[in-house]
């Protein structure tokens, strides 16, 4: 991997993830549509909208690998969704292809089965059941990463992200939480594993409390290096309830899968 772009650099994500590939690669191109932090050594800015073809062309000249944490990344309008997390999606593969990228790392998410119930242990192979509109754009990622690795050759490993954030707040985020540096390592092994074809993997740490079984990402090479564990006293004792409605404290999705999520007047579960 010579250049590797990161989509999404401006956001919650990508913002650490940039310091967490700093020196890494000999060249990071990092992209956002909104505001971005100036480029520190070995990195280029490059400012896209990923539903601008001709931008989308740009941004994918001479790139070996991609990091897309870019698009939509909680719930919204089903034509927002349409056109950022699925269309521009598929033009953005297809981009991809078209400039002979040979790697994407896809962030896909916990919410493209979201609606399995807690009781439920997961490891990556079973059918989707997304627990929301933006879920399932992340069910139609995954889908179209398998369709561009078997049609196209390219090496794709789809993330589905638990919760990536600072630590753990409540007791479904002590299972789903990973940490910045385990993901980084995670997306790391996406680009560099040889021989990748699709793999779905668990974008968590090493936490005990899970639902999800890593052992596809762990025999790829990942080693999670960090544990939500040490605040699980904490959380149990807490006495601030976990967000959502009775569905949603049933599922593995949460909030997501709550009626009514984002106060959107259309919303139809
Ligand atoms: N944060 C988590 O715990 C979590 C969990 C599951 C999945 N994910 C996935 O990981 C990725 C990153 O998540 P995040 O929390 O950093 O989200 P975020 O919303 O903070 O960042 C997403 C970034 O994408 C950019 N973006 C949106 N539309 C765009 C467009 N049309 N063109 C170019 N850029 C555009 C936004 O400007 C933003 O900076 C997302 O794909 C999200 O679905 C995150």
């Amino acid at each position: 991997m010579k250049r590797v772009l990161l989509t999404g650099a401006g956001g919650g994500i990508g913002r650490r993830m940039r310091r967490e590939l700093a020196g890494v690669y000999p060249s990071l191109r990092v992209s956002d549509i909104g505001e971005i932090e100036p480029a520190g050594p070995d990195e280029e800015i490059v400012s896209a909208d990923l539903t601008n073809a001709d931008q989308v062309a740009r941004l994918l000249q001479d790139v070996d690998g991609v990091i897309h944490l870019g698009g939509l990344s909680v719930e919204h309008e089903w034509s927002d969704i349409l056109r950022t997390n699925i269309d521009a999606l598929y033009r953005f593969y297809e981009a991809a292809h078209l400039a002979g990228v040979k790697r994407i790392v896809f962030a896909s998410s916990n919410h493209a089965v979201g609606f399995y119930p807690r009781s439920r242990r997961l490891d990556g192979s079973e059918r989707p059941r997304p627990d929301c509109r933006y879920g399932l754009s992340k069910v139609f990622g995954e889908a179209l990463s398998q369709y561009f690795a078997d049609n196209y050759g390219l090496g794709i490993l789809s993330i589905r992200i638990g919760w990536c954030f600072e630590r753990p707040e409540t007791p479904r985020t002590l299972g789903s939480w990973v940490s910045i540096g385990d993901l980084t390592r995670l997306c790391r092994v996406g680009l560099e594993t040889p021989d990748l074809h699709h793999e779905i993997v668990w974008g968590i740490s090493d936490n005990a409390r899970t639902w999800w079984d890593n052992a596809t990402a762990r025999r790829l090479g990942y080693e999670p290096q960090e544990s939500s564990d040490h605040w699980a006293d904490a959380i149990d004792a807490s006495t601030t309830p976990e967000p959502g409605d009775a569905v949603a404290l049933g599922v593995q999705g949460g909030p997501f899968a709550s009626s009514g999520y984002v106060g959107t007047p259309d919303r139809v579960l």
